[in-house]
């Protein structure tokens, strides 16, 4: 089973780009394939996650293109097919680990004129997908769970009809899995959501030319309009960036910077729970002091130094715009002076692992006290980590907080079952090491 093994102290200082952000780049393949005419993807994160979207539409018929061969593989073309232009794939599709895969398909083939199923790996399979079902069957969609989890067997209807619906749970994928059924069903459909998530679905939806309201917490499409393909530019992903921005608190002596990463405000929850805790971070806005926006989503440079930071209370708004972080934040508020709460975070149980045990799990075994609550995690922050063993449980960010920790260890730390960080951050150690962490595979 691979492993890290990241050594105690280093200083976190330097220049570098991570790789491209995941939910945009999921999100630039499935319009791309259901678009007219050709997508040209720069930036695109060749992580395992995506390459799972991009095998599922290369199996439904879309024709992709990668001419920088499969490394580094930023640069896309996607022959799209459009709206209706997908074929039966001819067995099920395999999302792998790729929460985003799985639900977001659910909304692109549910309204398609064939059969589909898909599996995942052993994590998705556990995963809830019913949270999905639940409001395409109400547009009229035949979908079948096992006892609320995958496999999903998909009978596509091409009857489908507009609802008006208000998610029960803040979350992203369901809400972009309705939109994209909505795009393919009669009338409007609308989606209220409880509080704010990631926007990229409908940032990039306008992308590609379809009109998509917002008025207050409801987003609202027509469905049958066309999407035409584009030129889609993916920024430096804020989550994977997240490791090296409190990385940068705990130990950047000399400025750390990280280059255009995309600074969507419903993606940087983060930034703001930092700067609460007195973190020196700054955001560069670029040329002639504006923000460039690509694509409809707002890309900056961050630059952090090492500060002393204070726990804070964290407020519950924020939990969904820093949903991904909360394992990295956990790290940092280890390291902060006085107690840190969240709460209202239960969704974080139902991720790739159980987040808040997991980190609850590793945070004792390196020394540091915490408390677990069903929807959230109180930690005392104090002297940094002991070295020890932890199980990053097959989930990526929980093996990339713990290696972060190794910043302000007294001893070794081991990090077990680490092989999924592939799934988003290809490359995580080189640029760890490039960033000043002493971390290597094992
Ligand atoms: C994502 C939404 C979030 C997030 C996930 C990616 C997306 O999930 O945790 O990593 O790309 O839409 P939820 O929608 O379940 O909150």
């Amino acid at each position: 089973m691979a492993k890290y093994r990241a050594g105690p102290g280093g200083a976190a200082a330097g220049e570098l780009t991570v790789p491209g952000d995941k939910s945009i780049s999921h999100r630039a393949l499935m319009l791309g394939g259901i678009a007219q005419g050709v997508t040209d993807i720069t930036g695109f994160l060749a992580g395992e996650d995506c390459l799972a979207t991009l095998r599922a539409l290369q199996a439904l018929g879309v024709r992709i293109e990668r001419p920088d061969g499969p490394l580094p593989g930023q640069h896309v073309i996607v022959h799209g097919v459009g709206l209706n232009g997908l074929r039966g794939a001819s067995g099920p599709l395999d999302m792998g680990n790729a929460g985003t895969a799985m639900r977001l398909s659910m909304g692109l083939l549910a309204p398609q004129s064939f059969e589909s199923t898909l599996i995942g790996d052993e994590s998705l399979m556990r995963r809830p997908m019913e949270r999905v079902a639940a409001p395409l069957r109400l547009m009229g969609a035949d979908i079948r769970t096992q006892s609320g989890r995958p496999p999903v067997e998909i009978r596509g209807s091409s009857q489908m009809r507009g609802i008006d619906y208000a998610l029960p749970v803040a979350s992203a994928q369901v809400k972009s899995a309705v939109l994209l059924a909505g795009l393919q069903a009669s009338g409007c459909t609308r989606v209220t959501e409880p509080a704010p998530t990631r926007d990229h679905t409908e940032r990039m939806l306008r992308a590609f030319g379809v009109t998509v309201a917002q008025q207050g917490a409801t987003a609202s499409i027509e469905g049958g309009q066309a999407l035409r393909g584009t030129e889609i530019v993916v920024p430096a992903d804020f989550s994977s960036a997240a490791f090296f921005l409190v990385a940068g608190c705990l130990a950047a002596e000399k400025p750390l910077l990280l280059r255009n990463v995309g600074i969507n405000p419903t993606r940087t929850g983060l930034l703001e729970l930092l700067l609460q805790m007195g973190a020196d971070i700054k955001v560069h806005a670029h040329r002639n002091g504006t923000t460039p926006v690509m694509n409809g989503e707002p890309i900056a440079d961050l630059e952090v130094r090492k500060s002393r930071l204070k726990g804070i209370q964290v407020s519950e708004s924020l939990v969904p715009l820093s949903i991904d972080e909360f394992p990295v934040f956990f790290v940092a508020a280890a390291c902060a002076e006085g107690e840190t709460l969240v709460r209202g975070a239960e969704e974080l149980r139902v991720k790739e692992t159980d987040r808040l045990a997991a980190m609850a799990d590793g945070l004792t075994v390196l020394g540091v006290q915490n408390q677990l609550y069903p929807d959230g995690l109180c930690i005392r922050g104090g002297d940094g980590f002991l070295g020890g063993t932890v199980d990053s449980r097959g989930d990526h960010r929980i093996a990339m907080a713990f290696a972060v920790a190794s910043l302000r260890a007294k001893a070794e730390i081991e990090i077990l079952d680490v092989a999924n960080v592939a799934t988003s951050f290809p490359g995580f150690v080189e640029i760890a090491r490039a960033a000043g962490l002493r971390i290597e595979s094992a």
